[in-house]
């Protein structure tokens, strides 16, 4: 299946521009984290994690003062119990008194507070609170990291997928953590429609839809997700693309593997209790190691029909011990059996649809192999339905980083087009202008987003209201038990002074007419409101804007809807022929009015901006001091490795290089030097700063350093004295060349006398100083310092190779080309190519 996808991308992913952002999906998990990176030139896969893996526990977690994540954090969770925070999905825009919060306390350790929002923080065993906000973005700023290392270069834009039953709030949350983790999301996108991407990635469809079901079983819950493919235009005539349409969802919030976990640890809970007579739930290590465990036994049960569970030393001293058979597990499930493949069948009927119209059951997310659930959705889809042609871990991300490359559209990827759909009822209400004074004030409910509308829709609605009103937007049922209903409270103003004028120019019962819109990531908005009358106009295009623009005098009633905006933009803006003609001739008259709004969330709302600002500060707070230590602990570990090298180096005995180089005092000042510090470091290592180790170092290798020159130096001197002789004896050749030719046939000479002296005194003031310096050098002991730095020898070298090479490049005179000697071109052929090959330069070469 990868190596299909990879070598498609390989084709799609030819880049547009060359300054391309990096695109990062998520599959955040309550288990586990994937992510994979759209980005030029880097392959596009799965990312891994700094262990090479290609899945990271979605945990995290303090040892003392260390941050920890993924595997390594999961797996201290039974030393650090209330430092280690697994499983957070749950908590994402829970309230506090939430069944969710009270389940998540059945399978954690960690201690949940309320923060002021009335959400979930998680407080650390130092008494620190944390925001489920903040440990998500800490996580994700993780996997931001690791694509940053892997693209080199700054990431900022990410796309995450979401169950579809994610509420508005919760939907805030996630889009709050990355801001929090520095970054922006570019869109969130349903998980099963991820997967559904990543499966018409490589294939193609017919006209007529082809539904399939994604069966997607996760950690925390288990969702279904009904999809028509189809082939449709593309964008030009030749090319087609395909069409996913989303009809349906079903889910179950309360059944996944984390449950499955929590009922097989029960077991073992049970278990200990009985054998040992005491309460492992008083126990909190006790109970994460179990956790942890419950978690592989499940694994081998998967495989095998019995397991030993074992956790040494879980409490007490006690070393646990005990069997587990599948049968056992499963009976302790039984109760779950019908519910595992209920998803499938709602989200059928909410598409309307049977399984007759659907061609497979695509079964994904890692619970899908547990056999329980696997063996209950086969018995009630049939075994031919059953798909296994994705990877079942893998294919949301990969489909996500798809969705976000296209939405960037940065990447040249599969025309995809996607449309998803809501996934609970949306109803506006406000209170009905009282007809009297003693009226008692109604309210009225209308119906706006059903479930099952569609992304990136909108729809006006009109409001029969003189004065200013508050309108409310929230979910007709109660989505989960114990969230709230209201998404938004919108303060419609200003409606009575723009009646007012509407109706002083002319307009007939003017009525407010508002939007609501959602967005590609399932938001629901209210981007606008206004007040509408028409204004009764005599004239002629008056009379045809009755016809064409006018409908709405007539709507009365309060609850009526109408879509008013198509998805695509260019058809939204469309405006018939004669309302074009119309606004040539003369301003439209102004039967409309904006009205202010003002927007708030009555509860569990987001965070605010300084809440986020606080949040980010606060981790960015924890990476510099976590920086700091890494370069605290570099600077230290540079230190005494130093310490050691430089002790060996005074300890050897025999005629080192480095005693060879160098003098008594100088050993014995080293020394010193190095029992002052070892005895320095030990006793203030801890706590000295990184620039006092950094000092040290620097005062150490000032009297090491100019041992070790002497040392490169004896070892360069006759390298780089081989260098200035060649230079020497080149330009000696060249130069007897050269004077014999202008000699011989002066006329056919490139070269001017006055050249050739300035070369020669050139090279006869090199000459002078080489031979002076050989002689000096000689006298030098190796535990001196040389008599010249190996260093100007190459400068003086090349001073003269410069003027050399500039004779050598020099071009014939134009008109004597023919009667260039072959004595002068090979001789100046050795000078070159002593002088290092440049080849393209060689005197005569054009005439050869
Ligand atoms: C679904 O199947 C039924 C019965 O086979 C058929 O009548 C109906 O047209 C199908 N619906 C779609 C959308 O294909
Ligand atoms: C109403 O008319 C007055 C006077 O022309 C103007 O100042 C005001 O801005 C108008 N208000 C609205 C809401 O259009
Ligand atoms: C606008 O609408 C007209 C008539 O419905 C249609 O012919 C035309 O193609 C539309 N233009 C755009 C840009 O959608
Ligand atoms: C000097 O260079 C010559 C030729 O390039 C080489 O044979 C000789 O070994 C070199 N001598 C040293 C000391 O590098
Ligand atoms: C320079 O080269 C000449 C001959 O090519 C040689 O006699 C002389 O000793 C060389 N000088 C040095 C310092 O190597």
């Amino acid at each position: 299946m990868r190596p299909l996808i990879l070598c498609l991308l390989l084709c799609l992913t030819t880049f547009t521009q060359n300054a391309l952002a990096s695109v990062l999906a998520i599959d955040y998990g309550s288990e586990w984290i994937k992510a994979s990176l759209m980005s030029p030139g880097v392959p596009f896969d799965v990312l891994l994690d700094r262990n090479s893996k290609r899945k990271i526990q979605s945990t995290v977690a303090w040892k003392k003062e260390d941050r920890l994540f993924g595997g390594d954090a999961f797996n201290i969770a039974g030393r650090f119990p209330q430092d280690s925070f697994s499983n957070l999905k749950y908590l994402i825009a829970a309230p506090f008194d939430s069944p969710s919060v009270s389940y998540y306390a059945s399978i954690s350790t960690a201690d949940a507070v309320k923060t002021s929002r009335g959400t979930v923080a998680l407080r650390r065993s130092d008494g620190t609170e944390w925001a489920v906000e903040e440990l998500i973005a800490m996580q994700l700023s993780y996997v931001r990291e690791l694509a940053e290392s892997t693209a080199n270069e700054k990431v900022s834009d990410v796309i995450l997928t979401i169950p579809p039953h994610f509420t508005q709030h919760e939907r805030d949350a996630v889009v709050d953590a990355v801001e929090v983790a520095g970054m922006r999301t570019l869109a969130l996108i349903h998980d099963g429609t991820a997967v559904a991407v990543n499966y018409a990635m490589t294939r193609s469809f017919p006209e007529q839809p082809e539904y399939h079901v994604i069966y997607d079983a996760g950690a925390s819950s288990i969702r279904a997700t009904v999809a028509g493919f189809s082939a449709v235009p593309g964008a030009t005539k030749r090319d087609t693309a395909t069409s996913i349409a989303v009809k349906g969802f079903g889910f179950d919030r309360n059944i996944g593997g984390v449950e499955l976990d929590r009922r097989l640890r029960e077991i073992l809970i049970n278990d200990f209790n009985k054998k040992h007579k005491k309460d492992i739930r008083e126990d909190k290590r006790g109970m994460a190691k179990l956790w942890k465990e419950a978690g592989r036994v499940k694994a081998i049960l998967s495989a095998n029909a019995d397991a030993t569970a074992s956790v040494e030393s879980i409490a007490w001293d006690i070393d646990y011990r005990s069997k587990v058979s599948r049968t056992q597990f499963e009976d302790a499930c039984k109760d779950l059996t019908l519910r595992y493949a209920k998803p499938i069948f709602d989200a059928l009927s909410n598409a309307g649809l049977t399984l007759d119209n659907v061609t497979s059951v695509i079964l994904t997310g890692g619970a899908s192999r547990t056999p329980m659930i696997q063996a209950a959705v086969k018995a009630a889809v049939g075994e031919s339905k059953i798909a296994l042609n994705v990877n079942a871990d893998e294919a949301a991300v990969l489909g996500a980083a798809l969705h976000g490359a296209a939405l960037s559209r940065q990447f040249k990827t599969k025309d995809i087009r996607v449309q998803d759909i809501t996934p609970y009822d949306v109803q506006v209400s406000y209170q009905a202008e009282s007809k009297s004074e003693n009226a008692k004030p109604r309210t009225i409910n209308t119906l706006v987003f059903p479930a099952g509308s569609k992304h990136t829709s909108k729809k006006t609605f009109s409001v029969r209201h003189k004065d200013d009103f508050v309108l409310h937007v929230n979910y007709k049922g109660t989505p989960v038990p114990g969230y709230p209903t209201d998404l938004l409270e919108v303060h419609v103003k200003g409606i009575s002074e723009a009646v007012q004028n509407l109706t002083e120019a002319g307009a007939v019962d003017p009525i407010v007419k508002a939007t609501l819109a959602v967005s590609e990531s399932g938001f629901v908005s209210v981007p606008n409101a206004v007040v509408y009358g028409e204004i009764k106009d005599d004239t002629i295009t008056g009379k045809l804007k009755g016809l064409f623009g006018g409908a709405s005098s007539s709507t009365e009633t309060e609850e009526e809807t109408e879509t008013a905006a198509r998805p695509d933009p260019s058809a939204a803006n469309n405006e018939t022929a004669a309302e074009k003609e119309e606004k040539k001739e003369k301003p439209a008259p102004k039967d409309t009015i904006p009205l202010e709004l003002e927007v708030k969330m009555p509860s569990l709302a987001p965070m605010t901006v300084a809440e986020k600002r606080t949040a980010r500060d606060r981790l960015r707070a924890i990476d510099l001091a976590e920086g700091a230590k890494r370069r605290h602990e570099e600077a230290r570990n540079t230190l005494e490795g130093y310490l050691y090298r430089v002790r060996d180096l005074l300890e050897e005995k025999g005629e080192t290089p480095f005693r060879k180089c160098s003098k008594e005092q100088e050993r014995s000042a080293l020394g010193e030097k190095l029992d002052e510090t070892f005895a320095w470091l030990a006793e203030h290592g801890e706590d000295a700063s990184t620039s006092e180790l950094i000092e040290r170092r620097s005062a150490l290798e000032k009297l090491e350093y100019p041992v070790v020159h002497r040392y490169k130096e004896i070892e360069e001197f006759p390298v780089a004295l081989n260098n200035s002789q060649k230079w020497n004896w080149s330009t000696r050749l060249f130069l007897t060349d050269a004077k014999t030719q202008l000699l011989d046939t002066p006329d056919e000479s490139k070269y001017t006398q006055e050249e050739l002296d300035a070369l020669e005194r050139t090279l006869k003031e090199h000459e002078v100083w080489l031979n002076d310096v050989v002689e000096k050098q000689k006298r030098v002991q190796m535990y001196d310092d040389p008599a010249v730095e190996s260093k100007e020898l190459y400068a003086r070298a090349k001073v003269l190779e410069s003027q050399l090479q500039k004779l050598v490049k020099k071009k014939a005179p134009k008109k004597k080309k023919e009667s260039s000697t072959s004595t002068t071109s090979s001789t100046a052929t050795t000078a070159t190519s002593a002088a290092g090959g440049d080849n393209t330069a060689t005197p005569g070469h054009d005439e050869l």
